[in-house]
């Protein structure tokens, strides 16, 4: 089968937000005609395979586990820090399979999730104005000028890391580390000693259980012990994802290879814009996120846009509306795009809605609202008869405080202790599980 070439070019003629001011184009372009060289991150089968899986959220059957960090570094791309991002997000992914009784889609936003994009294009600090930080693929996090000065070498850093990253992550979830018989070593660490990691302990010891039932059945099937995991990421830096579209050979179809899904961020979503103009014409199966000022008609042009066949499971929209906008805000979308006939996944972003700074000067989230949007995010689908497909969050693997609340009630004045964020707070590795055994209770009253 063979498809028109599309042109994946068309986006150069509008206008781009959010990209960086390279200081040399002749470097960028060297850059670029050596990423169009590398070989794909991910296959445009697996995508596909996503896609997949994305439309069964569509129609009500699976959740969305989406997460990591607010922003990858290069030096964060280690393999404790690897595994242990790994581990919580299979930890939440078993209490969701468990204790909400639904096949979970598990993606994280990791190995691609280097580029920020900024509410201000500059940062200033003791009277010295800098560039702001966008994230390790364009210029440094340190405050001097040198570090900021976006450099065009990164999207090749970003590359390889994203390559090392994502092949950590598939050796984990395919070879052993998954395997349901871990259950328990997944919670071997200072997490279990949390509230939230001894009840996970009760639950994973009713696993055991049942897979001891089930070996006695004979059953053993492959899901016990491989996980099926895809990568994700913002597509911010629309020359890095240019020249990462690769066509596939099997369908003539171009696909971003560089992720088996890449959203579209709240600041990047106009509809005259670039980076949905690109996202038109790549094949994965895509996000967007949409705030508390989105239309109605902002979300159908978006659907016409993007997923003109209505193909399911390729649009994904991720509502970050906040707390306390969540029940006023998301109803009359979620009504007028079901009314459409559109076939779109539903998910919600609890962390990016609800961001404020503490006294001490840390960006800072309370576990307490990021739970009451999630909640707010089921009434809505509750009362419509839709399906709340997802959760898509900022979390870590380690114990930072970041995010106030929880099982170790960090409080605000905790929040120096271990604040290690490149950008947005995320939660830790006990706030993550606290979320997920409050999601699975929203799920099972659905
Ligand atoms: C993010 O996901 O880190 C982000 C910047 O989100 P949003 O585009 O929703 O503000
Ligand atoms: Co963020």
């Amino acid at each position: 089968m063979s498809a028109e070439p599309t042109n994946l070019d068309s986006w150069r003629e509008l206008p781009a937000a959010q990209q960086p001011e390279w200081p040399d184009t002749s470097a960028l372009e060297r850059v670029v005609s050596e990423l169009q060289g590398l070989p794909p991150l991910v296959f445009a089968g697996e995508c596909d395979d996503l896609k997949v899986r994305l439309a069964a959220v569509a129609r009500g059957e699976a959740f969305v586990l989406q997460g990591g960090d607010c922003a990858e570094t290069f030096a964060g791309a280690t393999a404790d820090n690897v595994r242990d991002k790994l581990k919580t997000l299979l930890q939440m992914a078993i209490v969701l399979t468990y204790a909400g009784r639904v096949p979970v889609v598990k993606i994280g936003r990791v190995a691609g999730q280097f580029a920020k994009p900024r509410s201000k294009p500059t940062e200033v600090r003791g009277g010295v104005e800098l560039p702001a930080y966008r994230g390790d693929m364009v210029n440094g996090f340190d405050f001097t000028p040198e570090s900021r000065e976006p450099d065009p070498a990164r999207l090749l850093r970003a590359y390889h890391s994203s390559a090392v990253t994502l092949n950590l992550a598939r050796a984990f979830t395919k070879g052993g580390y998954a395997d349901l018989r871990q259950v328990h070593a997944w919670n071997q660490d200072f997490v279990a000693e949390s509230p939230a990691g001894r009840r996970y302990e009760q639950l994973a010891r009713e696993i055991d259980q049942a897979l001891a039932f089930m070996h006695a059945c004979r059953a053993d099937p492959e899901e016990f012990h491989t996980v099926e995991f895809y990568s994700s990421h913002e597509a911010l830096i629309l020359d890095y994802d240019r020249a990462l579209t690769r066509v596939d050979s099997r369908t003539g179809l171009p696909y971003d290879v560089s992720a088996h899904m890449v959203w579209i961020g709240e600041r990047t979503r106009q509809l005259d814009g670039a980076h949905v103009e690109f996202f038109s014409r790549i094949r994965n199966p895509i996000g967007v996120k949409l705030g508390p000022t989105t239309s109605p008609e902002d979300a159908l042009a978006l659907i016409d846009k993007l997923n003109p066949a209505n193909e399911p499971g390729r649009l994904t929209f991720i509502a970050r509306m906040g707390a306390s906008r969540v029940r006023d805000a998301l109803p009359t979308l979620v009504e007028k795009v079901q009314a459409s006939g559109a076939q779109v996944a539903w998910i919600c972003d609890p962390m990016h809605g609800n961001t404020f700074e503490a006294p001490s000067g840390h960006k800072t989230r309370r576990l307490d609202d990021v739970l009451d949007e999630v909640a707010g995010f089921f009434e809505v689908h509750r009362a419509l008869g839709t399906h709340p497909g997802g959760i898509h969050i900022e979390f870590t693997g380690d114990d930072v405080t970041e995010c106030v609340g929880g099982g170790h009630a960090i409080v605000e004045e905790d929040l120096a202790l271990r604040y290690e964020t490149a950008c947005d707070p995320r939660l830790n590795r006990g706030q993550s599980l606290d979320l997920a055994f409050r999601v699975a209770e929203l799920y099972r009253s659905n």
